[in-house]
């Protein structure tokens, strides 16, 4: 079914194996700028799972850029001996490695001491996403720059990587040549097309001279800034071309989006609310205008997809970073006729690309392993099997079920309610959350692949508690909706889970009081904007959604602006009267006063359910309690202490 992705591909000196790359993507594992073993070890275990080509983190080139500790920094030889490792040992399964180079020119804003350091562009324009005003280069650093590109490319070669891929995307320092908005200069790195792109051509013609004909170079392009002020396609096309004619290029690889710019950079790490294989069209613009390779990523987390794209003929190699970040077995599993057994990617961007934001590891909110593949990548079978009870069908309770009868116990999992999933359930009810669903959906079929029995509409009592006899029992049980303890009197109050099923009808003018800061204010201020209220979204913190990722936060700010939502920060909720709705800003103290109020739906702190207390007091029984049940907080916790302690038992 999957033939065509299954078939090698020439990149130039390099042949992959099929047509799913592993697209470079930051993982926070590196250290003091050189791989570590977990780094390794991530890499591999892609590698192992089928993927025909890995593309490897953007690496940066140049002294002015070699600050944060969580990027790899090709500007020293100190990188050339980790890369070699871990080059071999991805080579050893199949697939080969490529090195990215980059510098972010007026996007650099960190420094080691914590100080705003210099940062260097075309011109001095500023960076509107940043804030930064960078320096406009001097002519002979300019040409240090290239030098510091060569030198890095030459770096990678003498790691013996496969290949090198210049990115000259997503308004990073190239682009700001590329593009006349950004580059104002009038020596011979700007003026007009032709100077403006001569930094990218003298990067690329003396890379291919400093590693050879035996190594592939690549580049990465955007052809839609999804932004105002980017570089129009037709003009990247045109780039593309005379790179093509110049002959140094083995291959083009096409992203969407900008990372100077809010709304450019959610194309960048789309969310769930962007269509998936968004960038494909792109792609085929490209393909129609050269005759190299053409790569794509953007949203392809499925099989069909990807088939889709390629056998349509928009590109000739399908990249996943987030599919594969959320399961690396994903080549492996498509090409042996396991498709339906693929963890997909639900594009909430929380645990990759959140913690990369944050300088943590990535890792995925479904898959914990990831990022984690040396401490967790093996799992044991138990020692003896035992009789394993668990209480509570979220996300935790079904992950620590999975993982128990993977290793060998024999396991049971009771739900109390009709469907499994938890407050996942809540979040898909959301206006273009459905695909969160998809949580559930793959816990449940690792449920079934895994031999777990289910038992749906079922409360555990001290009777069909000495009828199972469990060696253990796992109370996954999560938490229950409370609201604020505040006078709320002449206007009604509801809670938001409630808003979210439909359990009730709010009036027409609505005040939300968001405590909690996360999905569930914005989700429900979308929803009602949607049927027609009038919506006004009062935040307990700085920005609204500031719980959450910036990305899918920006984007649905942008979404609820649109709506006519009416967003106001700092407001610590007080309580209700006759049609108003109190609130007191949170620095100022100052009084904040709403009328005409029908509804205040509250999104307050939920709390850990305390029903099965009475099984942790009974003597000689082994329990464990997990995720929302101890302290509610979200998904990625709930599943990650599910595999702990299913991998301890
Ligand atoms: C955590 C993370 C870090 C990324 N870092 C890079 C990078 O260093 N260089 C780059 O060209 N793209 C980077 N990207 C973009 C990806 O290569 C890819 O284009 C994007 O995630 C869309 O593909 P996907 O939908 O398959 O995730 C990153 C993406 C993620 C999720
Ligand atoms: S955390 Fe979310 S977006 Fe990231 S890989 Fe996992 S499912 Fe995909």
């Amino acid at each position: 079914m999957y033939e065509q992705l299954m078939q090698p591909l020439d990149l130039g000196p390099t042949r992959v194996r099929n047509r799913i790359f592993n697209p470079p993507h930051g993982t926070s594992l590196s250290h003091h700028g050189v791989v570590t073993d977990d780094l390794v070890a991530y890499h591999l275990s892609r590698a192992r799972g089928g993927t025909g080509l890995i593309i490897l983190e953007g690496m940066t080139v140049h002294p002015s850029y070699g600050f944060e500790d969580s990027f790899l920094y090709a500007g020293s030889d100190r990188i050339i001996e980790g890369l070699n490792r871990l080059a071999r040992s991805c080579r050893d399964e199949g697939t080969p490695v490529f090195g990215q180079l980059f510098h972010a020119g007026r996007g650099v804003r960190l420094s080691h001491d914590g100080s705003r350091p210099l940062s260097y562009s075309a011109s001095d324009v500023p960076d509107e996403r940043y804030r930064v005003v960078p320096v406009s280069m001097p002519n002979d650093m300019v040409w240090e720059f290239i030098e510091s590109y060569v030198d890095a490319a030459g770096r990678l070669a003498d790691a013996d990587l496969d290949g090198v891929e210049i990115l000259a995307s997503m308004g990073y320092l190239i682009p700001q040549f590329l593009n006349p908005e950004t580059n104002r200069r009038s020596d011979e790195f700007g003026g007009d097309a032709e100077g403006r792109m001569r930094f990218l051509r003298e990067i690329i013609s003396r890379s291919r001279a400093r590693i050879g004909s035996g190594k592939t170079l690549g580049v990465r392009v955007t052809l839609d800034e999804k932004t105002d002020r980017g570089l129009p396609a037709e003009a990247m096309i045109e780039i593309c071309q005379s790179l093509e004619a110049d002959g140094h290029v083995d291959y083009f690889s096409v992203i969407s989006g900008s990372s100077s710019a809010p709304d450019g950079w959610i194309h960048v790490f789309p969310p769930m609310s962007v269509a998936p294989g968004f960038v494909a069209d792109d792609a085929r613009r490209l393909k129609q205008a050269v005759s190299k390779p053409v790569l794509v990523a953007g949203r392809i987390n499925q099989p069909q997809l990807a088939a889709e794209v390629l056998e349509s003929g928009k590109a000739d190699m399908v990249g996943l970073a987030r599919a594969l970040i959320a399961d690396p077995e994903f080549v492996n599993k498509m090409a042996s006729g396991r498709a339906e057994d693929i963890r997909a990617c639900v594009g909430c961007n929380q645990a990759c690309v959140g913690h990369r934001l944050a300088h943590f590891p990535v890792s995925c909110i479904q898959n914990p392993v990831s990022g984690r593949e040396r401490t967790m990548g093996e799992l044991k079978p138990a020692q003896s099997s035992k009789k394993i009870l668990v209480i509570g069908g979220g996300p935790a309770g079904m992950k620590a079920a999975v993982v128990a009868a993977e290793r060998g116990h024999q396991v049971e999992l009771y739900e109390n309610s009709t469907r499994l999933g938890g407050q996942v359930n809540l979040a898909e009810a959301l206006p273009g959350r459905a695909e969160f669903g998809g949580v559930t959906t793959n816990l449940v079929h690792e449920l079934d692949l895994a031999g777990v029995k289910v038992t749906l509409n079922s409360q555990i009592d001290e009777s069909s508690l000495r009828d199972i006899e469990p060696d253990h029992v796992i109370i996954a049980i999560g938490a229950r909706t409370r609201l604020p303890e505040v006078e709320v009197d002449g206007v009604e109050m509801v809670d938001s889970w409630s808003v979210i099923r439909d359990d009730v009808k709010p009036g027409n003018s609505v005040v939300i009081a968001d405590w909690s800061c996360d999905w569930a204010g914005l989700g429900v201020a979308e929803k009602l904007a949607r049927a027609g209220h009038y919506v006004r979204l009062l935040s307990g913190g700085c920005v609204a959604g500031e719980s959450i990722q910036a990305i899918v936060r920006d984007h649905w700010i942008g979404v609820l602006h649109q709506l006519g939502v009416e967003m106001i920060p700092y407001a610590r909720f007080y309580g209700g009267v006759d049609g108003s709705a109190f609130f007191q800003h949170m620095t100022g103290g100052e009084a904040m006063v709403f009328e005409d109020v029908d509804t205040i739906v509250s999104c307050y702190a939920s709390q850990a359910n305390h029903d099965c207390d009475w099984i942790a007091e009974i003597d000689g029984l082994n329990v464990s309690l997990i995720g929302d049940a101890i302290s509610p907080r979200t998904v990625e916790e709930a599943v990650l202490e599910g595999l702990r302690l299913g991998r301890s038992i």
